[in-house]
């Protein structure tokens, strides 16, 4: 499996991916994209979006057929490591974020990150599950 960087012009597999997964928002392809890919075809996909005083992980997903080998966390890993400064993301699924090295935010979440239970990324996810996590820069 290969973990790269879209390169501007190629957002449209990885997009096309994140809708299949419900994980599409809008302007996703003008954001950083990482994707995941085995024989060419992408399997794997996050996203790294820009706020003016903080950056947002968002949008991690694997297509089901490839799920259970690592290329989420090699995924995070990749985008993190590119990523100069803390990283921020919501997610109903924390413990896998802490095992990639994430902590909870409780009082301290930077000022134009999307309030929680606020946006239509939000819908359908039980909303009391969401956690707000960083993960510090080195
Ligand atoms: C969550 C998801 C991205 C994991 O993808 P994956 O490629 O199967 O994950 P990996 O193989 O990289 O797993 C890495 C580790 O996290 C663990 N893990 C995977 N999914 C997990 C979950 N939902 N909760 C907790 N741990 C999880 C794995 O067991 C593995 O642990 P290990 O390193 O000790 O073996 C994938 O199931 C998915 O696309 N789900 C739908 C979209 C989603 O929920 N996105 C993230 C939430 S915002």
């Amino acid at each position: 499996m290969r973990i790269r960087r879209a390169g501007q012009g190629e957002a449209g597999p990885a997009v096309e991916l994140a809708r299949k997964l419900g994980l599409d928002y809008p302007g996703m392809d003008a954001d950083e994209l990482w994707v995941a890919e085995e024989a060419g075809r992408v399997v794997g996909l996050v996203a790294l979006k820009t706020h003016p005083d903080c950056r947002e992980l968002c949008a991690l997903g694997v297509d089901p057929a490839h799920r259970g080998k690592g290329a989420a966390k090699a995924l995070v890993e990749a985008l993190v490591a590119a990523a100069p400064g803390d990283v921020h993301l919501a997610t109903v699924s924390p413990a896998f974020f802490e095992s990639c090295g994430f902590e909870a935010v409780t009082g301290d979440v930077p000022a134009t990150f999307p309030a929680k239970r606020e946006t239509d990324w939000c819908e359908g996810c039980r909303r009391e599950l969401c956690t707000v996590m960083r993960l510090k820069a080195t």
